[in-house]
């Protein structure tokens, strides 16, 4: 059997939609004796580092795991960091993002965020939404099973106000997550060596390449990122299907 050639890259070959799980921030930290929140600071850096290096690489959308709806749990001083990553990102950040071409849009429940982090979320989204370069998400205060929820409940609210009939099916469900209008999500990585998915884009993970990277998260940028483009690359995305025509039975078959 032929295997499969490990063709040259070129930027059609995608990953159009990287999903980060930006992991290690605290471990970053702490192997330098700093306080956690330098290594969330780091983490800032890191992702800016991303972003400036993903188009060239072919990627066109960005998906950060920012805060989850789990991350409430950590002590009141890091949850205060957390939210302030934010304030700090946008006010150094925005205008260039603006500039640039890149629309923002963020993800997760707002209902139980402070009302100046929901302002400035809002602002982001209203003066880049013009954009169509390039899109970056950022989930905030996101979980996949809440977003599930969610578009289903979106659902439930309009059949009963009469707006729709008929079963929910899975073109009605995934209009209603927060990530409704993005590309496919094409791959998903998590740095610093854990393995698992921790409640982010659970649906859209269905037929998602999965990568992990030993790299800390703020020690990422262009190098780390232009490893996932070539694992991707050399990955056999078959979505249920065969693996290339004429190729072997699937073992399932045999
Ligand atoms: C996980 O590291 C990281 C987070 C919980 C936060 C990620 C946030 C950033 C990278 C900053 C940029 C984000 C925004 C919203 C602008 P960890 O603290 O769990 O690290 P550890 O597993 O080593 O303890």
């Amino acid at each position: 059997m032929l295997s499969k050639p490990l063709h040259p890259a070129t930027p059609t070959d995608g990953p159009r939609h990287v999903a980060l799980i930006m992991d290690g921030n605290g471990r970053w930290a702490e192997a330098r004796g700093l306080p956690r929140a330098m290594g969330h600071r780091e983490g800032v850096q890191a992702l800016k580092r991303t972003v400036e290096a993903a188009p060239a690489l072919g990627i066109n959308c960005l998906t950060v795991f920012g805060f989850s709806t789990e991350n409430w749990s950590r002590p009141a001083d890091e949850v205060s960091d957390l939210m302030g990553l934010v304030r700090t990102y946008v006010a150094s950040d925005l205008k260039r993002l603006e500039r640039e071409g890149v629309k923002v849009r963020i993800l997760g429940r707002r209902p139980g965020l402070p009302a100046d982090i929901v302002a400035i979320i809002e602002r982001a989204e209203a003066q880049t939404a013009h954009n169509e370069k390039f899109t970056l998400q950022v989930a905030f205060n996101y979980g996949g099973r809440a977003d599930i929820v969610d578009a289903a409940q979106r659902h439930v609210d309009r059949v009963l106000a009469g707006e729709a009939t008929g079963p929910l099916d899975e073109k009605t469900l995934e209009a209603g997550l927060s990530t409704a209008g993005a590309p496919p999500v094409d791959v998903i990585v998590r740095t610093s060596g854990e393995q698992r998915l921790s409640n982010f884009l659970l649906w859209e993970a269905a037929y998602a390449e999965l990568v992990y990277q030993n790299v800390l998260w703020p020690d990422y940028g262009h190098d780390a990122l232009a490893d996932v483009v070539e694992q991707y690359r050399n990955r056999d995305r078959r979505f249920g299907g065969r693996a290339t025509p004429g190729a072997a039975p699937a073992l399932a078959a045999v």
